[in-house]
């Protein structure tokens, strides 16, 4: 999969999509990275990106013209037909494991990051197919924004995760969050492992498992409980 990203500040992609997993999913070729600055396609002479809103209002708006120019390099270069473009804005549909999984498949993703108040609203009507939100706050920038997508989404692409970090069991499966885990000391600062987790008896573990899901779940986001354990 490729995801290809445009933004004003490169930069801030670079340090993180060269550690840990996300490296390791580049070098093995699962997923392929492009960052692309915004500035480098204005064809303004001091590289000018952005400008004042009609109307009036506070900050600054992003220019169409160099978006424009970034993505058709971007569809161009890549001979992409059918472009899935996001614009990462608090506007947007909020971001889930389900909108993660639905674009896992993808063969292209194109991720535009706006700065300042936003980018002209002929932008989003020309090219933009999606856009998305990672909750109800407000950022300086989408960057952020784009990294958590790739990040979700490439850890569900098939040879992203080895088998001991598998995504099998995890919060938002069946709409469920997590069971508490445990490692190794037995007891720690007087505390001790649950029991049953050392008792070897896999059916009792599992019930275990799924009576504290449904207990955190219910605690914490009976939005999701309601979804699940009411039917
Ligand atoms: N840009 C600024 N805030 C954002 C948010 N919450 N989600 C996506 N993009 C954003």
């Amino acid at each position: 999969m490729r995801f290809h990203i445009m933004t004003l500040f490169p930069d801030i992609f670079n340090s993180y999509m060269n550690e840990s997993i996300m490296k390791r999913a580049v070098d093995k070729g699962s997923i392929e990275v492009y960052i692309y600055n915004i500035r480098d396609f204005s064809n303004n002479k001091h590289k000018k990106v952005d400008d004042y809103p009609f109307g009036g209002g506070a900050g600054m708006l992003m220019t169409p013209q160099p978006i424009y120019d970034a993505y058709m390099h971007i569809v161009n270069t890549h001979d992409i037909k059918n472009p899935r473009v996001i614009y990462l804005t608090p506007k947007g549909k909020v971001h889930s494991q389900e909108i993660a999984q639905e674009m896992s498949v993808c063969d292209d993703v194109i991720l535009l990051c706006g700065h300042y108040e936003g980018i002209d609203q002929r932008i989003i009507d020309l090219i933009v197919t999606d856009e998305i939100s990672i909750g109800d706050y407000v950022l300086t920038g989408g960057e952020l924004p784009a990294l958590i997508l790739i990040d979700s989404i490439s850890r569900l692409i098939p040879g992203v995760l080895s088998q001991n970090e598998s995504f099998e069991e995890e919060s938002f499966k069946d709409n469920l969050l997590e069971y508490p885990h445990y490692t190794r000391p037995r007891e720690f600062m007087g505390m001790k492992v649950p029991d049953v987790l050392l008792s070897g008896n896999h059916k009792k573990i599992e019930q275990w498992r799924y009576d504290e899901s449904v207990k955190v779940t219910k605690e914490r986001r009976p939005d999701l409980y309601k979804k699940t354990c009411k039917k």
